[in-house]
C-alpha cells in the first residue's frame, strides 16, 4: 500500500512497514505541505501536531485508511472522513498508563516546587527553607473526564493516599459502579471543582469541552488549588488561567498541552514560576510508543490484507459474470 506516516513513529514499525509497502516519512508539517504529499496514498498515520483537515484528504483522492497512533481525533476532520468513506482506526489503550503517571507525576512536581527548586539550585541558590511543599497524601484529586485515562489516574493518586473524585459525560450505574469499585467517588462537574485540591484535565476536545476549564470553572475551585491539564489545550482557557494564577486564587497549574502547540511557541504561563510547562509528551514513553507502532503495523497488514481479498473476489467476480455472458451468448471463454 502507499502510506504516509505523517507524525514521529516508533522507527521499528517503520521499518517493518517498508518492507511490504511504499512508504513516505515527513513529521509534523503544515496542512499545505501535507497536501502537496498525499495526492497518490492510500494510507495516513497521523498523531497530534498535524490538521487531518478536509482540505488534505481532498488532495488524497485514493486514502482508504486513516490510522490515528494514539488517542484524540481534534486534529482530524472526521465527518468529512466518514463522508468518504475512509476507515479509521484509532489507538488509545497505549497511551493511557503513560498520560495518567505523567499527570501524577506533574502533581508531585507542583506539590514540592520541583520546578523551582532546580532552577534556582543551577543559578546556586539553596532554598531549602523557602521551598517548602505540601504532601499529595490526604488531598482531593478532581478528575475532569474519569473515562481510561482519568480514572487510572484516579487508581494511581489513591495509591499514594489522595482521595479520587470524578466526573464523566456519560455515567450510566454500571460506569458509576466501575468507577466505585476503582476507589473513585462520581459527582457532578461543579462538586468535582469544588472539593478539590488539584483538578486534572482528562476529557476530549469538542464542541461541548472547548474552555470548559473556564473563568468560571476556575473560580469555582479551591482557593489555593492546583490545575493540570493532559487534555488538550482548548479545554482550558489560558487567560483565565493567567488571571487565576496571577491573583492568587490558584497555587499553582501543570500543562503538557496548550492553546498553541509547536516550535517556536511561548505561552504567556512560561512568566510564572508556579507553572510547570511540557511539550506534549504525555504519550511520550518508550514502552508507549513501541506498543503503538506494533498496533500500527498490524492494523495496516490486516488492511492490505483486507483489501487484497476484497480485489481477488472482485476480479472471479468479473470473471464468471463474463463467463456467464459468454456461455449465454454461446462463446467459449477462457479464463
Ligand atoms: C494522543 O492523543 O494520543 C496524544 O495526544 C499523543 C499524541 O498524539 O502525540
Amino acid at each position: 500500500m502507499k502510506i504516509l506516516v505523517a507524525s514521529h513513529l516508533e522507527p521499528s514499525a517503520i521499518s517493518q512497514l517498508q518492507q511490504r509497502h511504499d512508504v513516505i516519512c515527513t513529521f509534523d508539517q503544515p496542512t499545505a505541505d501535507l497536501s502537496s504529499m498525499v495526492h497518490d496514498r492510500e494510507v495516513l498515520v497521523f498523531r497530534s501536531g498535524v490538521e487531518i483537515a478536509r482540505a488534505v484528504m481532498d488532495c488524497a483522492p485514493d486514502l482508504k485508511l486513516l490510522v490515528r497512533a494514539g488517542c484524540g481525533l481534534d486534529n482530524l476532520d472526521c465527518e468529512y472522513a466518514r463522508k468518504r468513506g475512509i476507515v479509521l482506526r484509532r489507538i488509545p489503550e497505549p497511551a493511557a498508563q503513560a498520560v495518567a503517571e505523567m499527570a501524577l507525576a506533574l502533581m508531585f512536581a507542583l506539590a514540592r516546587n520541583i520546578r523551582q527548586a532546580d532552577a534556582m539550585l543551577r543559578h546556586g541558590q539553596w532554598a531549602k527553607d523557602t521551598l517548602e511543599g505540601h504532601l499529595l497524601a490526604g488531598k482531593v484529586l478532581g478528575i475532569v473526564g474519569a473515562g481510561n485515562i482519568g480514572s487510572r489516574l484516579g487508581v494511581l493518586a489513591s495509591s499514594v493516599g489522595m482521595e479520587p473524585i470524578g466526573c464523566i459525560g456519560d455515567s450510566p450505574p454500571v460506569v458509576v459502579r466501575a468507577l466505585h469499585d476503582k476507589g473513585i467517588t462520581v459527582a457532578d462537574f461543579h462538586t468535582v471543582l469544588a472539593s478539590a485540591d488539584f483538578v486534572s484535565v482528562h476529557v476530549p476536545l469538542n464542541d461541548t469541552t472547548r474552555n470548559l476549564i473556564n473563568g468560571r470553572a476556575l473560580s469555582l475551585m479551591k482557593e489555593g488549588g492546583y490545575l493540570i491539564n493532559l487534555a488538550r489545550g482548548g479545554v482550558v482557557d489560558e487567560t483565565a488561567l493567567y488571571a487565576a494564577l496571577t491573583a492568587g486564587r490558584l497555587r499553582g497549574a501543570a500543562l503538557d498541552v496548550h492553546e498553541h502547540e509547536g516550535q517556536g511557541q511561548i505561552s504567556p504561563l512560561a512568566q510564572l514560576s508556579n507553572v510547570v510547562l511540557t511539550p506534549h509528551i504525555g504519550a511520550s514513553t518508550v514502552e508507549t510508543q513501541q506498543q503503538i507502532g506494533v498496533r500500527v503495523v498490524e492494523i495496516v497488514e490486516a488492511f492490505a490484507q483486507q483489501s487484497e481479498q476484497q480485489s481477488m473476489t472482485a476480479a472471479r467476480r468479473e470473471t464468471e459474470i463474463r463467463v456467464t455472458a459468454g456461455a449465454l451468448s454461446g462463446e467459449m471463454v477462457r479464463i
